[in-house]
């Protein structure tokens, strides 16, 4: 059987930059499940396509949503790369991620991204992030782990993540709109956010990531 690690977290908590790490030391393959959510909202965003039409454009949408990852350098974002064309910088904004949330919390769509991400289980081993990976996607991966962070470390992180990109951002804003996303990952009724029982969780408020892949590596 592939090996398959998940590693679960609210926004912030770490997850893409330790999933990168990993990757890239295993060689293994990466599945950014947040950024596939976040092109397929984009995607739709581009096709006039909403809640309302998406089944008359499933077939459509079937057979143009093709998603790759690719790890790229350690302290940039993982690439995401849809139609030829790097999207990076266009899916990972405030904006977007707002829109991408409330997408999430639908059945419809959860439904439709489930086999798109298990596509991405080959060989030699896949390192998949999001928020229901070690829950619902690949609730029989060997290694579970789930991180998280204090949500002011957390908007900390994103705001260097966004300056990184050359987007201003306001603290306090970033800290509400992430506390509101995160409250509504976790209260949704479909796929809610929460560690599964079998995971470890790790608490990275005072860890860089090297600090992380350590512990992570113990636990392996
Ligand atoms: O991780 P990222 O911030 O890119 O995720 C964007 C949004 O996608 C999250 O706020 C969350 O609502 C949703 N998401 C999800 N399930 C996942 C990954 C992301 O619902 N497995």
């Amino acid at each position: 059987m592939i090996p398959v690690i998940t590693i679960d977290g609210p926004s912030g908590a770490g997850k893409g930059t330790i999933a990168q790490m990993l990757a890239i030391e295993l060689n293994w393959n990466i599945l950014d499940s947040g950024a596939l959510y976040r092109t397929l909202a984009y995607f739709m965003k581009e096709n006039s396509i909403s809640l309302e039409n998406f089944k008359d454009n499933q077939d459509f949408l079937k057979a143009r949503f093709k998603v790759s990852f690719d790890p790229g350098t350690p302290g940039e974002p993982v690439r995401v790369i849809f139609e030829k064309q790097d999207i990076t910088h266009i899916v990972r904004t405030e904006e977007m991620a707002k829109i991408t949330s409330n997408l999430a919390a639908e059945p419809l769509i959860r439904e439709f991204i489930k086999p798109c991400q298990r596509e991405f289980v080959t060989a030699p081993g896949l390192i998949a992030d999001g928020r229901d990976m070690g829950t619902v996607i690949f609730h029989d991966a060997k290694h579970k782990i789930f991180l998280t962070a204090s949500a002011k470390e957390r908007a900390k992180r994103r705001q260097t993540q966004l300056k990184r990109q050359g987007l201003k951002v306001n603290m306090r804003t970033l800290l509400k709109e992430l506390e509101e996303r995160d409250k509504k990952d976790i209260e949704r009724e479909h796929s809610p956010l929460a560690p599964a029982d079998d995971s470890v969780i790790i608490d990275t408020t005072n860890l860089n990531p090297k600090g992380v892949v350590k512990k992570i590596k113990t636990y392996l």
